[in-house]
C-alpha cells in the first residue's frame, strides 16, 4: 500500500526540486512566495525561481517559474535572493546571478505587467548586474558573495540591504584566513534600486566556517523604533541568530542578545533538515513572518518526483527576556483546524501510552503538563528503568529523568511510532534545588524526538533531534511548573513549538505503514498531582489549491 509523503499543509513545490525560499511578500492583497527550483528533476542543478501566491500563506497556486537562467551574468543559476517594495508600491526581486565561470553578482527583476495582480513574468533590465563584483574590495571573495536581503529604507530615504560573504583576510604572517560575513551595500532613493554602492562589513565573528548564506535583518517589532533587529545567517548546516541595536543613521549595531554562534538556544531550529531561512513583513498581523526550508532526510526523492517543503509560515516575536525571539505558527493556520478531542487531567492512572481517538497524519497537537514546584521525590513512581529510557529516547540526559510526551504517526501495533518528549531533572525541582536556584534563572528542561522507529523499513534519518529549553519558574517559591509544546504533524513533516516558541524542532519522517495515524500520550513515571493536557485537531490540506479568482 503508498503511504503519502508529501505535506498537506506544508508548501511544496508542483513537481521536481526545491531549495530555499525567495522572496516571500504581501502586495495588493496577495501573498507572494517565490523559492530556488530545478524544475526538471527532483535533485539540485541550475537554479531557478519557482513562484505560487496565496490569499492566506497556505492555500498556494502555482505559478510558472518566474525567472531562469537565461543572461550571460546568471548562466549557472538564479541564486537566493528577496524582494522589496520601494517606492509609489513597486515590487523589486533582487537575486544572486551566477555566470558560466561561477561569478557571483547581484541582479534585480521587475514586473513585465505590474497590473498583473499574480505577477507572473519579470523583466531583468539591461544594467544587470546590479552589484558588480567590481565595486566590492578585495577581501569579498567573488565565488561566494551571494543571497542579497530585502532592502530597508535609511536615513533620507536611502536604500540598504545585506549580501551574504565569504571574506579573506591575510593574518599577520599573510595567509589569508576566512570569516562569513554580511556586506552592507545602498541604494538611492526612488532608483529602483538600479545601482548599488559598498558601505562596509556589516557584521562578521569566526562562527560559520567561511560563508554566511541567506543573511536576513528585520526589526522584531516593526512600528516601535527602539526595537531590536535580529541578524540571522545560515552556516554550518544550521540558521542561527543574534539580536542587536541598530542605529540607520550611524549603520551601528551593538549587540544585545549572544553573537550569532552554534546554540542551542539561538538555533532558528534545533533540525538538520532546517536551513537558509527567509522573511517578510506581513502588514495583515504586522509581523515578521519566516519560512525556512525543510530538506529531505531520505534518499527517495527520485522515487517521488519531488523534493523538500517549506516550514509553517511562522510569526517572530520577542521572548520574555527582551533579547531572545519566539517562533510560532502564523495564525491562519487556525483555518485548517477540523475534528478536535481535548483532554483536561489524563488521569495518570490510565495506562500509559493514552491513544487519543483520533486519526490523523496532518495534526495539530497542544500538550502540556503541570508539575508541582518544588516537587517532592516521594511523589514519582518509576515504571521504566534508567535502562530503558536511555534505549528508548537515545537520550544523554541523566538516568533518574522524568520523561512526559506525544509519540505521533504510531501504527497500530506500536511497529512505528515518533517520541516527542521532555526530559526533567527531578532533582533540579526539589525544594532544596529551588531554596538554590536564583529566582529570576529559567528552569533548563531537555526537548527532544527520537526517530529511531519513525518508519519500519528505517527510511529516513534516524539522527536525534534534541536541545534544551527554558522554562519560567512560578514567581513564588511554590505553585507549579509548566512545559508545553505544539506539535504539527504532516505526513513527512514534524514540526515543534516548544515552551511558546522558545525553541523550535522539525524533522523529516517517512513511516511506510498506512495505519500510522495514531497519536499517544506517554509518560515514564507516575506523579499522583500532575496534570496532563492535550488538544489534538486534525488539520485540513490545503495544497496545491485551487485557482485564485
Ligand atoms: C543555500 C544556498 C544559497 C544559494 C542557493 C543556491 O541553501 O546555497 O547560498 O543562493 O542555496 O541554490
Amino acid at each position: 500500500e503508498y503511504v503519502e509523503q508529501r505535506p498537506g499543509y506544508h508548501f511544496t513545490p508542483p513537481e521536481d526540486w526545491m531549495n530555499d525560499p525567495n522572496g516571500p511578500m504581501y502586495l495588493n492583497g496577495l501573498y507572494h512566495l517565490f523559492y530556488q527550483s530545478n524544475p526538471f528533476d527532483p535533485w539540485w542543478a541550475t537554479m531557478h525561481w519557482g513562484h505560487a501566491v496565496s490569499t492566506d500563506l497556505f492555500h498556494w497556486q502555482h505559478l510558472p517559474i518566474a525567472l531562469s537562467p537565461d543572461q550571460t551574468y546568471d548562466a549557472n543559476g538564479v541564486f537566493s535572493g528577496s524582494a522589496t517594495i520601494i517606492e509609489d508600491g513597486m515590487p523589486v526581486l533582487m537575486y544572486t546571478a551566477v555566470d558560466d565561470s561561477n561569478f557571483e553578482t547581484q541582479a534585480v527583476a521587475y514586473p513585465a505587467n505590474i497590473s498583473d495582480p499574480f505577477l507572473t513574468n519579470w523583466t531583468k533590465p539591461y544594467f544587470n548586474p546590479i552589484v558588480p563584483d567590481g565595486i566590492l574590495p578585495d577581501f569579498v571573495d567573488p565565488y561566494n558573495v551571494r543571497d542579497d536581503t530585502t532592502a530597508w529604507n535609511g536615513n533620507g530615504g536611502a536604500w540598504f540591504a545585506l549580501i551574504g560573504a565569504k571574506l579573506d583576510y591575510p593574518n599577520t604572517t599573510n595567509v589569508n584566513v576566512s570569516y562569513g560575513g554580511a556586506l552592507l551595500v545602498t541604494s538611492a532613493a526612488y532608483g529602483g534600486l538600479s545601482k548599488w554602492e559598498y558601505v562596509k562589513v556589516f557584521h562578521t565573528n569566526t562562527y560559520g566556517g567561511d560563508m554566511w548564506e541567506c543573511p536576513d535583518f528585520y526589526p522584531v517589532n516593526r512600528s516601535d523604533p527602539n526595537s531590536l533587529w535580529v541578524m540571522k545567517a545560515s552556516a554550518n548546516g544550521g540558521d542561527t541568530w543574534a539580536t542587536f541595536h541598530y542605529s540607520p543613521a550611524s549603520q551601528k549595531l551593538t549587540l544585545a542578545s549572544n553573537d550569532i554562534a552554534y546554540d542551542e538556544y539561538q538555533a532558528y531550529d534545533l533540525g538538520w533538515s532546517f536551513y537558509a531561512s527567509k522573511s517578510f513583513y506581513d502588514p495583515l498581523i504586522q509581523s515578521q513572518v519566516v519560512f525556512g526550508w525543510l530538506r529531505e532526510e531520505d534518499n527517495d526523492a527520485t522515487t517521488r518526483g519531488w523534493a523538500s517543503a517549506q516550514t509553517v509560515p511562522r510569526v517572530v516575536s520577542l521572548d520574555t527576556d527582551g533579547v531572545s525571539i519566539l517562533q510560532n505558527p502564523h495564525p491562519n493556520i487556525l483555518s485548517l483546524r477540523s475534528n478536535n478531542v481535548t483532554y483536561t487531567n489524563l488521569p495518570v492512572s490510565s495506562n500509559m501510552p493514552y491513544r487519543l481517538p483520533l486519526i490523523a497524519d496532518q495534526a495539530d497537537i497542544e500538550f502540556s503538563v503541570s508539575l508541582p514546584y518544588p516537587l517532592p521525590s516521594s511523589e514519582i513512581e518509576r515504571v521504566m528503568t534508567p535502562e530503558m529510557v536511555l534505549k528508548r529516547y537515545n537520550m544523554t540526559v541523566s538516568n533518574d529523568s522524568i520523561i512526559y510526551g506525544v509519540n505521533v504517526r504510531v501504527s497500530n501495533g506500536g511497529e512505528e511510532s515518533t517520541p516527542l518528549y521532555f526530559a526533567i531533572d527531578p532533582s533540579a525541582l526539589s525544594a532544596d534545588a529551588i531554596a538554590k536556584a536564583a529566582p529570576a534563572s529559567p528552569f533548563i528542561a531537555q526537548f527532544g524526538f527520537t526517530r529511531t522507529s519513525s518508519s519500519q523499513t528505517n527510511q529516513g534519518s534516524t539522527t536525534p533531534i534534541n536541545g534544551h529549553v527554558k522554562v519560567d519558574r512560578p514567581t513564588g517559591s511554590q505553585g507549579s511548573i509548566t512545559f508545553s509544546m505544539r506539535a504539527l504533524v504532516d505526513h513527512s513533516v514534524v514540526e515543534v513549538f516548544v515552551q511558546g516558541g522558545r525553541v523550535r524542532a522539525t524533522g523529516r519522517i517517512y513511516p511506510v505503514r498506512a495505519d500510522s495515524m495514531f497519536i499517544e500520550v506517554f509518560s515514564e513515571q507516575t506523579i499522583a498531582s500532575q496534570s496532563i493536557n492535550i488538544k489534538a485537531y486534525q488539520l485540513l490540506d490545503s495544497m496545491p489549491a485551487p485557482p485564485i479568482p
